[in-house]
């Protein structure tokens, strides 16, 4: 994790926030993966960030500073069938997000999170979910805001041993006996 970055104080004017596509790849993709990896444990290579582009580059939003277009943060997403569970349900992840460092703790991605939940919402996504570090309470403060619950424990489930909580948001109406084919099925009593 980085060290404390000298925060601004202030955002610099109304934030742009824009779906990403596939013409932004040479002018975004170095900065996207420039923000992701100074805070990730293990870095990707750049055919995992195309992976997710390529097929869900409208499930992924960023926000930009006004004045040059700069990156200040990113929300990488994708959606598919859960196709071990019959029927098959539709599953949203969250693979990515991350905002500066001096841009954080003003609702960045707070926003961020909102649209990419929303877009996935519209294709009729049944639940979202993510892995986070178990020790990243910034990162479980945001996600539980915004309705996420704990979902499973994923013990030394990152390469420097951390281990990871599984959250997920359930965005359709539950029936109790149709829960197991959600993520839900994997739920734990965990305690926090
Ligand atoms: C986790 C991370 C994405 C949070 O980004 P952020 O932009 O600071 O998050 P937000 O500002 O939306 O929320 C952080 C806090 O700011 C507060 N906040 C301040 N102004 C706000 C506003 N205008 N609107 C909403 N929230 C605001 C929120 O209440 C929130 O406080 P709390 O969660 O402690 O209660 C950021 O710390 C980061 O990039 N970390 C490194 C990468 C990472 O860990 N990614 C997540 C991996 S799963």
């Amino acid at each position: 994790m980085e060290a404390a970055a000298a925060r601004v104080a202030e955002l610099p004017g109304e934030l742009k926030y824009i779906q990403y596509e596939h013409s932004f790849e040479s002018q975004y993709l170095p900065a996207i993966r420039a923000l992701i990896s100074k805070d990730l444990s293990e870095p990707y290579s750049i055919y995992v960030y195309r992976y997710f582009l390529y097929q869900w580059g409208h499930l992924c939003y960023m926000a930009l500073d006004p004045s040059d277009s700069s990156l200040i943060g990113v929300i990488i997403c994708k959606l598919e069938p859960h196709a071990s569970h019959s029927p098959p349900t539709m599953r949203g992840y969250i693979a990515m997000l991350a905002v500066s460092a001096p841009y954080r703790g003003h609702g960045v991605a707070t926003a961020l999170v909102k649209m990419a939940i929303d877009a996935m919402a519209q294709r009729n996504a049944d639940e979202i979910v993510l892995e986070t570090e178990e020790t990243n309470i910034p990162a479980m403060r945001l996600y539980e805001r915004l309705g996420f619950l704990r979902s499973k424990k994923l013990h030394r489930y990152y390469l420097n041993g951390n281990s990871a909580y599984r959250l997920v948001l359930l965005l359709k109406h539950i029936d109790p006996d149709a829960a197991v084919d959600l993520a839900l099925d994997d739920m734990e009593m965990i305690p926090r």
